[in-house]
């Protein structure tokens, strides 16, 4: 199937960046969040990452104009009824994704291919919540969606052929690296990054090393572009929490505990970049490593 229109549930951290790389591919694209506030605070971020690209000459403001303008925002799930594949980037809960899975499948033409961008959860629960699981994968993208390179694409149980192969053409046409990865908890990449970034949290809750230093001695001594306690606020520590949940319970292995440290600053509201405060304090022009004192 030729993709001409894509539907993105949830405009965060990932939703937002992937319905603008569709956008720029030239696909329209339907972006739904639950309230005004996220929906704003979403396509405001696709505007700021645009307009960067604008001042650094990457991008005309035309062209700019032309992928804002193809992205329409709402709060309707009906608004996604002709679309020829939605990708959800909702919450990693699993109740949830559920519960939209089958709103959605009401309402979304039949022959449409869905996909989750889940980072943790199986693709097969939730495709076994529509009627159309032959049509369902997992596309798993990586934040920042705009600029990795990587696409992970997903054959759950009853995945189709065609819906795998159609995973593999949108990451061709997205300019992606795509992997195949089997329908296990975490995929390649996280089953391999989530216990290293709990490990780095362990190592300072044992006196390692300090949050800077852990996170120097990654990049410098490994060349990595974030060091790990970085990356976890990168990547969110509720959604970490929410992944090592459901990766300690499918391995049964201590290394994807999530250790003290993390569960106190997630009950704190501590959520590392996305809320100002999580190994680092982000409300100055710099990060400041909150174990620094000052
Ligand atoms: N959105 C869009 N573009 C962004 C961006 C963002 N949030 N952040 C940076 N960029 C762009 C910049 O505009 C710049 O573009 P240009 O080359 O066209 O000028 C380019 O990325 C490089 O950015 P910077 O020069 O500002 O900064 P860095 O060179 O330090 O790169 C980074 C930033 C790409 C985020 C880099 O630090 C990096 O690769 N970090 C590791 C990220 C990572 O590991 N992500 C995976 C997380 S795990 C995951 O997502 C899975 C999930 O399931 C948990």
């Amino acid at each position: 199937m030729e993709i001409k229109k894509v539907g993105v549930v949830g405009c965060g951290l990932m939703g937002h960046g992937i319905a603008q790389i569709c956008a720029q591919n030239g696909w329209e694209v339907v972006v739904r969040e639950i309230d005004q506030g996220q929906l704003d605070k979403g396509i405001g971020k696709v505007r700021k990452q645009l307009g960067r690209a604008v001042e650094k000459g990457k991008l005309e403001q035309a062209d700019a104009d032309a992928v804002l303008a193809r992205i329409t925002p709402t709060l309707e799930y009906g608004d996604l009824a002709d679309c020829d594949l939605v990708i959800e980037a909702i919450t990693e809960d699993l109740d949830r994704k559920l519960e939209m899975w089958e709103a959605l499948d009401g309402v979304v033409r039949d022959d449409a291919y869905f996909a989750t961008n889940t980072s943790s959860l199986a693709v097969a629960d939730q495709a076994a919540a529509t009627k159309r699981p032959e049509r369902f994968i997992g596309l798993h993208f990586f934040n920042p969606a705009q600029v990795m390179p990587l696409l992970e694409v997903v054959r759950a149980e009853r995945s189709g052929d065609d819906a795998v192969q159609l995973g593999f053409d949108l990451g061709e046409q997205l300019g992606k690296t795509t992997v195949a990865a089997a329908d296990n908890r975490g995929f390649i990449v996280n089953r391999l990054l989530v216990p290293y970034m709990l490990d780095a949290i362990r190592a300072h809750e044992q006196g390692v090393g300090s949050v800077q230093d852990i996170d120097t001695g990654m990049m410098a001594g490994a060349s990595h572009p974030m060091g790990p306690l970085t990356l976890a606020d990168f990547v969110g520590l509720d959604t970490l929490v929410a992944i090592s949940d459901v990766m300690a319970e499918a391995y049964g292995e201590d290394g994807f505990a999530a250790p003290d440290t993390l569960r106190r600053m997630v009950d704190a509201g501590d959520f590392g970049r996305k809320t100002g405060r999580g190994f680092y304090d982000y409300s100055g022009e710099e990060p400041v490593p909150v174990d620094s004192g000052s």
